[in-house]
């Protein structure tokens, strides 16, 4: 009986190893295309040769990149392709721990006018830390490249991939239309500048759920142009937060509208929950914010709605800000501050937040023994539920 179940079994398994080797019988290892895993021999050529032999296939062509680490300089994965791409990776890739080997490019690793692209699994190592020291040392140091970028893209899937130590942002979308983001690590150490876990602007249709980002910036920004953003399971920090902005940096600004930001906890995180822009009269918006079912551990600013950024404070422009925000609901937002006010919004003088509500927050000093308290600068808005700290919206 049992070893007639297991010839079965066997041959339910064969069957669906020939269905699998059948849907996708366009396989490009790339280690046939020359790529090395011994981590020194540069194979950024043998990834390009696997992805344009991947990217004219006519079927689904998956790229696999085995076990092993592979060193990539600066490298570009460009479409249109003919069918649908997809990475398995089982390996790591290396950028040169020596910045200059990237020369002047944005991005390490650049995905362009890509149409339906999945990337599963495998482990960036961007190998930042040389680039940080160059940073502080005040000397000449390259244009810092992001680690993986998405542009002129739609329908990207990218899951359970691990990123470290990017020079600078590690994950970057930009001019892309349903990208989805899911079960991602993301390491830097807590003062490594501008390592933001994932940015994305002039995109629509963002989905990010399920991941873990440790970073010396922000988990998760949300530049000019972001819209339809659902993000969801989110563990944040070290970290700057989850931020709207900045805006207001430049003119001509597209809106950020129908954000949703959920069951997300902020553990030591500079702020939580967080929307920012420069002190300039560049007009720009913000509407259609939903935080909600947040954690706050230890959090700096938990709720911050920032409309004088100028984070280091020289030379701000001091206007008031053109960037009107409205309709942000925070609702169900529990856990701790490590600083008395617990929520602020300050927002322009000559376009007051308009439409915040509060429902259900009970947010309380981490010592236990201060009372947090609001801090309001034209912000209008309404209340239900308990909210503590007292809201001071008008
Ligand atoms: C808001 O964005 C979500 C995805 O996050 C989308 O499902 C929904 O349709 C959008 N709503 C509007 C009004 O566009
Ligand atoms: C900013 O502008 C206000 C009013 O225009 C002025 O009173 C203030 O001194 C300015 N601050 C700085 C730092 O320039
Ligand atoms: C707020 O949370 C504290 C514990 O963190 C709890 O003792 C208190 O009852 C809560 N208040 C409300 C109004 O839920």
């Amino acid at each position: 009986m049992t070893s007639s179940l297991v010839i079965v079994g066997r041959v339910i398994l064969f069957l669906t190893f020939l269905a699998l080797v059948q849907s996708s019988n366009a396989v490009y290892n790339v280690v046939s295309y020359g790529a090395k895993s011994n981590g020194r021999t540069d194979s950024a050529l043998a990834f390009s040769k696997a992805w344009s032999a991947a990217c004219r296939s006519t079927v689904p062509a998956t790229i696999y990149v085995p076990r092993g680490k592979f060193l990539l300089g600066a490298i570009v994965f460009r479409g249109p392709c003919r069918s649908r791409v997809t990475f398995r990776m089982y390996g790591t890739l290396l950028a040169s721990s020596n910045y200059w080997s990237l020369g002047n490019s944005n991005d390490w690793i650049l995905f362009q006018y890509v149409n339906r692209l999945s990337i599963h699994g495998g482990t960036l190592n961007a190998q930042g830390a040389t680039y940080w020291a160059c940073r502080r040392s005040g000397k000449s140091c390259p244009t810092p490249a992001k680690t993986i970028s998405f542009q002129r893209s739609s329908n990207v899937l990218v899951s359970g991939l691990t990123s470290f130590n990017s020079k600078m942002f590690h994950f970057f979308v930009a001019r892309c239309t349903n990208v989805r983001i899911q079960g991602v690590r993301i390491f830097a150490p807590s003062w490594s500048p501008n390592t933001d876990g994932i940015h994305v602007q002039t995109s629509s249709g963002i989905t990010i759920t399920s991941s873990l980002i440790k970073t010396g910036d922000d988990c998760i920004s949300m530049g000019p142009g972001s819209k339809n953003v659902w993000i969801d399971r989110i563990s944040c920090g070290p970290g700057h937060g989850i931020s709207i902005g900045s805006l207001g940096q430049y003119a001509n600004e597209e809106a950020v509208q129908n954000v949703t930001v959920r069951n997300v906890v902020f553990t030591g995180t500079q702020n939580g929950v967080r929307i920012k822009s420069w002190e300039t009269a560049y007009p720009g918006s913000v509407t259609s914010v939903q935080f909600r079912n947040i954690i706050m551990r230890n959090v700096f600013n938990p709720i911050i709605i920032d409309q004088e950024y100028c984070p280091s404070n020289i030379n701000c422009p001091n206007k008031s800000s053109g960037v009107k925000i409205s309709r942000v609901t925070y609702k169900n937002i529990k856990g701790t501050s490590a600083t008395q006010v617990a929520a602020s919004f300050v927002c322009s003088p000559s376009n007051p937040c308009q439409g915040i509500k509060l429902r259900d927050i009970n947010l309380s000093h981490h010592t236990r023994k201060l009372a947090v308290t609001s801090y309001c600068k034209n912000a209008r808005g309404s209340t239900s539920g308990p909210v503590l700290p007292r809201s001071c919206l008008t």
